[in-house]
C-alpha cells in the first residue's frame, strides 16, 4: 500500500534516549497495513517513532488519515483519558473513517459516564473471587491445549491454543458447549479478518459474515433471557435493550478469543528464542507469575486501539488537534527503553513490569483478572510438564494492524502426564 506520511507541523520533541536509532525512511512508514505486522518489523519502525517522530500522522490513499502515538506516557494518555479522547468515532484503526454504530451501545465504544451502566453489570462476576471457582474448568482447558503433545507428534500451537478461553469464557457465559468451536471461528474472524488463516474472499465479506454469525446468535441466545442463571448471558441481557445486549456479548467474547491465546503462544515463542529464559522458567516454577506479567509485556496482543481527540491536545509527542483520529499503539509503548529498563530483553525475572497491555483507565480490561488467572494456570501446567520442547516449523505471524500474534507455531514437546485428574 502507498501512503503518504507526515511528521512535520505539530513538531514533535527530538528527545535524546537510550534507545539505538534504526534507520527507518519516515515516509515509507504505513502502520495500517496489516502486511507490515506480519511480515515486517514494527519493532524496529516503533523504535524510530518514539524517538523520531512521537506524533506521526499517515495519510492512506482513499484520503483517510490518522495520528499514531508510539510513546508509553503518550499511549497511556490517549487510553486513559476519555475526556480528551473519545472511543465513541471506532476504538479500532480499521473503523477509521467508518465511525461507531455501536457508540453509546457497547462498552469499548461509549464514553463514561454512560460506559459505568454498560461495565457495572458485570464487573463482580469478573472479580478475583469470583473467578475463584472457575480455577478447575480453567485448567481442565489448559490440559486440552496441551493434550495433541500426547502422541509425540509435531503440532501447531496456535490452533490449539485458540479454542483456549472459549473453554472457560464460554462456560462463564453460559454458551452451550456445541457451540463454540463456531464461535471461536467467528470472532478470529471478526478481529484479524485479512489474516489467511480466517479470511473468507476478502476482508469486507469475512467481516461481513462474522458480524452477522455473531450477532443473530447472540440474538437468539438471549432472547429467552434474563432467566435468574446469573451466568454472564443472564447479566448482559438485563442490560436494558437488544443492541447492548449483543453488543456487549459480542465484545466480550471478541475480548477474551481474539488475545489470550496470542498472549500464551507468543511466550512460549519467546522462551524458545531465549534458551536461558526457557531453563530458569522450568527450574523456578515461582516464576510463572511473572514470567506472564513479562510474556504480556513482550507480545502485547491487543496491539493498537483508536481514539478521536475531542479537543487540542499538547502530548509528549506534539499537539494532536480537535478532531483527530490518533492510534495508540500498545505494542510500541511496551518497549519505550524511558519506562522498561533493556526494554528489548525478554527477562522473566523483570521487576515493576508497569506494560499496559490491558489498556488504561475506564476501559481497562475487563477479563484482565480472568486473563491472568488463564495464563498462569496455562504455564503451570505446561512447565510443570514439561521434558522437552522445540519448533517444528517456522512461526508465523497474525495478519492484522489490530491483534499481535502468531497465526502458527508448529512445535514438538513431550510432556509428563498430568499428576491429577481435577
Ligand atoms: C491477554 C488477554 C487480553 C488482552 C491483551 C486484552 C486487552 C484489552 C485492552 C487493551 C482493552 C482496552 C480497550 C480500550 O481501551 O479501548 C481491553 C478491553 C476489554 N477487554 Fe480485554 N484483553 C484480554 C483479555 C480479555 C478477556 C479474557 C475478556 C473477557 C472475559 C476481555 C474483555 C474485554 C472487554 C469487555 C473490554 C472493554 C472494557 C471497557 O470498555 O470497559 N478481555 N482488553
Amino acid at each position: 500500500m502507498t501512503v503518504m506520511t507526515q511528521h512535520t507541523g505539530s513538531g514533535p520533541r527530538q528527545e535524546p534516549t537510550s534507545e539505538p536509532a534504526p534507520e527507518v525512511d519516515l515516509d515509507t512508514v504505513d502502520l495500517f497495513d496489516p502486511g507490515l505486522h506480519a511480515d515486517g518489523d514494527p519493532h524496529r519502525i516503533w523504535a524510530h517513532l518514539r524517538r523520531a517522530a512521537p506524533l506521526h500522522r499517515q495519510t492512506l490513499p482513499d484520503g483517510r488519515s490518522f495520528a499514531s502515538v508510539t510513546r508509553y506516557h503518550d499511549v497511556r494518555r490517549v487510553l486513559s483519558d476519555s475526556r480528551a479522547f473519545t472511543s465513541e468515532r471506532g476504538s479500532l484503526l480499521d473503523q477509521l473513517g467508518h465511525g461507531d454504530e455501536a457508540a453509546g451501545q457497547m462498552m469499548v465504544s461509549t464514553d463514561p459516564p454512560d460506559h459505568a451502566a454498560l461495565r457495572r453489570p458485570l464487573q463482580h462476576a469478573l472479580s478475583r473471587s469470583a473467578l475463584e471457582a472457575a480455577r478447575p474448568r480453567i485448567r481442565a482447558a489448559a490440559r486440552a491445549v496441551l493434550a495433541p503433545a500426547a502422541d509425540g507428534r509435531p503440532f501447531d500451537l496456535v490452533a490449539s491454543a485458540l479454542d483456549f478461553p472459549m473453554m472457560f469464557t464460554g462456560a462463564l457465559m453460559g454458551i452451550p458447549e456445541q457451540d463454540w468451536p463456531d464461535l471461536v471461528r467467528w470472532t478470529s474472524m471478526a478481529a484479524s479478518p485479512e489474516d489467511p488463516g480466517f479470511t473468507v474472499r476478502n476482508r469486507h465479506a469475512t467481516l461481513a459474515i462474522a458480524h452477522h454469525e455473531l450477532f443473530s446468535y447472540f440474538t437468539d441466545q438471549t432472547a429467552a433471557r434474563p432467566d435468574g442463571s446469573g451466568d454472564l448471558l443472564d447479566l448482559l441481557a438485563g442490560l436494558g435493550s437488544r443492541a447492548k445486549t449483543v453488543y456487549n456479548c459480542y465484545s466480550l467474547l471478541l475480548g477474551a478469543n481474539a488475545t489470550t491465546p496470542h498472549a500464551f503462544t507468543g511466550t512460549v515463542l519467546a522462551l524458545l528464542d531465549h534458551p536461558d529464559q526457557l531453563a530458569e522458567a522450568r527450574r523456578y516454577p515461582e516464576l510463572v507469575p511473572s514470567l506472564v506479567e513479562e510474556g504480556l509485556r513482550w507480545t502485547s496482543p491487543a496491539s493498537s486501539f483508536l481514539r478521536h481527540a475531542v479537543e487540542d491536545v499538547e502530548l509528549e509527542g506534539g499537539l494532536l488537534h480537535k478532531g483527530e483520529a490518533v492510534a495508540a499503539w500498545v505494542g510500541s509503548a511496551n518497549r519505550d527503553g524511558k519506562v522498561f529498563e533493556d526494554a528489548d530483553r525478554f527477562d522473566l525475572r523483570r521487576t515493576g513490569n508497569r506494560h499496559i497491555t490491558f489498556g488504561a483507565g475506564a476501559h481497562y480490561c475487563l477479563g484482565a483478572i480472568l486473563a491472568r488467572i488463564a495464563l498462569n494456570e496455562l504455564f503451570t501446567e505446561l512447565l510443570g510438564r514439561l521434558e522437552h520442547i522445540e519448533t517444528a516449523g517456522p512461526a508465523r505471524r497474525l495478519r492484522s494492524n489490530f491483534i499481535a500474534g502468531l497465526g502458527a507455531l508448529p512445535v514438538a514437546m513431550t510432556l509428563r502426564r498430568p499428576a491429577t485428574q481435577d
